[in-house]
């Protein structure tokens, strides 16, 4: 295992099975004992040039229970960008001010570049359709919490599994824990191949939907995401498929009794309301694994874990 010390989480691939689980293991301590002043030296940057409200917030109420100071950007409008600035000058600039940049940006591969021109660490907090490394140890957080395991699932994907950036990251992961997946989503949304590349490097199966019925009693996680409608090139192609999936309670009738509902949020329509107070919803408590875990590599990546 390399040191996770000083080092930019891009990808969730850039971490090993055991540095992932490290992170997780690190995380169930801060839910232990959430208010650890470890970050009093620290400062950490948020720069978001996309919106958000659980990645940045749940960021920012890590450094605060770490004790740690923040600064940043909730959007471009607001920083220099607007006046023309390049990524490369904002993050040369932002790294004079902070320990540690977390970014957010709409463009594939520009957490990569930050991290290539940046003296500190970056974390991508989502770049365009790429990845959401962060949303993925979540994700893996409330998995292993709720099933006990990440080995041998059955893992169903619902909805806009192209543009959907978080399902790219879990997919990956997962690829490490012998999971059997069930990508379900319109004929013009399939999971990319580069994606399911992973799959079947790692010798695992997968199988394609256009239905999400049949896969509700077999699954052990049904992971529920939103259309993207902002990534849609036309939107026309978007009003085709934007009620696709909408998921409510008697649909979850035949379920596996630990069957957990999972979804990154925000949901537009693609879970009813009627499902929020089944115990088998777990978006909420998902978002707030958010903290845990982003405290966790807060501090591994700071070297104070
Ligand atoms: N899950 C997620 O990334 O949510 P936000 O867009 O609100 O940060």
């Amino acid at each position: 295992m390399m040191q996770i010390k000083n080092r930019s989480l891009v990808s969730i691939t850039d971490y090993s099975k055991e540095e992932i689980l490290r992170i997780l293991d690190i995380a169930e301590g801060f839910e232990e004992n959430q208010r650890q002043k470890i970050l009093s030296d620290y400062v950490v940057a948020t720069l978001f040039f996309e919106p958000s409200t659980r990645t940045r917030l749940s960021f920012e109420s890590a450094v605060q229970y770490l004790g740690g100071g923040i600064i940043g950007f909730a959007s471009a409008d607001v920083s220099s960008v607007k006046k023309g600035e390049s990524l490369k000058d904002t993050i040369l600039t932002v790294s004079n001010y902070s320990d540690l940049i977390v970014m957010r940006n709409p463009m594939d591969g520009s957490a990569r570049y930050a991290s290539e021109v940046s003296p500190v660490p970056i974390i991508n907090a989502g770049d365009g359709a790429n990845q959401h490394p962060t949303q993925c140890l979540l994700d893996l957080f409330s998995i292993r919490k709720t099933q006990g395991t990440l080995d041998n699932l059955h893992i169903a994907m619902v909805g806009d599994l192209k543009y959907g950036r978080t399902v790219h990251s879990l997919v990956q992961a997962l690829s490490l824990f012998n999971t059997t997946f069930h990508f379900v989503s319109p004929e013009s949304l399939k999971m990319p191949s580069s994606v399911k590349t992973w799959v079947k490097k790692a010798g695992l199966e997968y199988h394609q939907y256009t239905e999400f019925k049949e896969v509700i009693p077999i699954a052990d996680i049904l992971y529920m995401t939103r259309i993207q409608g902002e990534r849609f090139p036309d939107p026309l192609e978007y009003e085709k498929v934007k009620n696709a999936y909408i998921l409510d309670n008697a649909m979850l009738k035949n379920s596996k009794d630990s069957l957990k509902v999972l979804h990154p949020l925000p949901r537009v329509n693609e879970i009813n309301e009627d499902v929020d107070n089944n115990p088998k919803a777990y978006y909420f408590q998902q978002a707030q694994n958010g903290v845990y875990v982003r405290q966790a590599l807060i501090a591994a990546i700071l070297g104070l874990k």
